[in-house]
């Protein structure tokens, strides 16, 4: 059956007028008090799903677990401290990413790195700061990675990034994170490149391996994805063995979808980028849980080991934690009709600035003024910027909606403000709902902020002979 998603979906409730609320504040006052574009974060939610993901990975799994959230999905301060007051480590990328999970208060130990494009100084940074774990990506980096340690006299733990070469079912190629013909990612497997890495170990007295790491996309909906993804782990074992090494740590990565929304298959966006085909809702209902994935993944492992010799199990979600609880308010600010051609909603919002997924994945749209209004007609959503792709949605199902009023865009945790830009308009505000009230968490940007960084009337550098 397809799934129709109502604002209790998220958590949220709709007043007797049809109003959208957030606990006890309409969403419409939300957008007057603090303009719109604006997202508006449910910290309860938040910290809720957070604890819950923690919880089930815990309590699922007879061995030892972690949890790292990956900073790239959301990572804005707040978000980052109430991520980690509800036990979530960090998984970083860049040097940007390391000193906001050190200034978030994350020890290096809370640490795990990751990514194929870690600078030399990039690695110096991580090794000063003792981070728990480096996740080796190529051959290439683990050389740059052993001299550091030769030259700076350190020491490391690392894990193996393995590309298993395996593509969820229906997923978007573009996020196929596991895929060896469609991404760099990781040492490949079929490629016997884990088989080089060991030979290379073997001279390499300051590089502690601990096992692997696998990260096979993002959005993914069904627990078996991961055991299948998984099956990589019998001849990966073999090698390990071979080599005279063991696996203490197994990372799972993330890819965890939130169930209020998800990828266009690669299919579906083909045709909706090609003949502006929108699929009309989120698709067939599904209850999967984390629970769900914790107990396939944990099962899994242990089906490879034994029991008494578990590894750590390591997750590093980042969609799965953020995506819900947080919505994008936008103003329609005019209405306008084209005879015998769609009506077109003008807000103050679109891809080009700050709805870059909507290109690519299905998200709920609210009229935050009556939610209960009948949807009776397929609109243009479009974004403020003089581009003719800054749209939210083409062919988007809503209802008669008015100028000045307020839709909301659902999901926006995840990858917006990430993937946010400056295009001509200030990034947005984001505040923060819980029960004692509103906050601000990020004030929208400024016009001094937007030209802070710009260098004016400075002399050029002569060369020196
Ligand atoms: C290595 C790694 N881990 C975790 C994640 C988080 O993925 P998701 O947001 O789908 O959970 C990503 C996302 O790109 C990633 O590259």
């Amino acid at each position: 059956m397809k799934k129709i998603l109502q604002p209790q979906d998220w958590g949220l409730q709709v007043a007797p007028d049809g109003e959208l609320m957030v606990g006890d504040h309409a969403a419409v006052a939300l957008a007057k008090e603090y303009g719109t574009p604006l997202h508006v974060l449910n910290e309860i939610l938040l910290k809720e799903t957070a604890k819950n993901f923690r919880q089930c990975v815990e309590s699922l799994y007879p061995g030892k677990t972690s949890v790292h959230y990956a900073y790239k999905c959301n990572s804005v301060p707040a978000v980052l401290q109430m991520i980690r007051s509800s036990g979530l480590k960090a998984e970083v990328m860049s040097s940007f990413e390391l000193k906001l999970a050190l200034h978030t208060g994350h020890k290096g130990e809370e640490i795990v790195v990751n990514g194929p494009c870690k600078t030399d100084d990039f690695l110096r940074e991580c090794l000063e700061n003792q981070v728990r774990l480096i996740v080796v990506d190529s051959l290439d980096e683990l050389k740059a990675l052993n001299e550091i340690c030769v030259t700076e006299d350190k020491e490391v733990d690392i894990l193996f990034r393995v590309n298993p070469d395996y593509t969820p079912r229906g997923m978007n190629q573009g996020s196929a994170t596991g895929s060896r013909k469609g991404c760099a990612f990781g040492l490949d497997l079929k490629g016997d490149e884990v088989r080089a890495g060991f030979t290379l170990l073997q001279e390499m007295k300051r590089i502690h391996f601990l096992g692997f790491h696998f990260h096979i996309g993002t959005g993914i909906r069904d627990p078996i994805d991961y055991s299948k993804a998984l099956r990589c782990l019998a001849p990966l074992l073999k090698l390990t063995h071979a080599a005279g090494f063991v696996v203490k740590i197994v990372d799972v990565g993330g890819g965890f979808a939130a169930m209020t929304t998800r990828e266009l298959t690669s299919r579906e966006l083909l045709i909706y980028q090609g003949f502006e085909r929108l699929p009309s809702s989120l698709g067939k209902d599904t209850d999967i849980t984390f629970k769900d994935f914790a107990r396939e993944i944990s099962n899994t492992i242990s089906r490879y080991f034994p029991r008494n010799d578990l590894p750590e199990l390591m997750y590093e979600p980042g969609r799965g934690i953020v995506s819900s609880s947080q919505f994008l308010l936008l103003t329609v600010h005019r209405v306008k009709n084209r005879p015998g051609l769609r009506k077109w909603l003008i807000t103050d919002g679109g891809l080009g600035t700050v709805t870059l997924p909507t290109f690519y994945e299905y998200h709920e749209v609210f009229l935050c003024n009556d939610v209960t209004r009948p949807r009776t007609e397929k609109v243009n959503i479009i974004g403020p910027v003089c581009f003719a792709t800054d749209v939210v949605y083409r062919n988007k199902l809503m209802p008669q909606v008015n100028p000045n009023e307020v839709l909301a865009i659902m999901d926006s945790g995840a990858y917006f403000t990430a993937l946010e830009s400056s295009f001509g308009f200030a990034r947005p505000a984001i505040v923060a709902v819980n029960n004692q009230g509103h906050r601000l968490i990020r004030r929208s940007e400024t016009f001094e902020d937007t030209v802070s960084r710009d260098l004016l009337n400075r002399s050029a550098k002569t060369k020196e002979v």
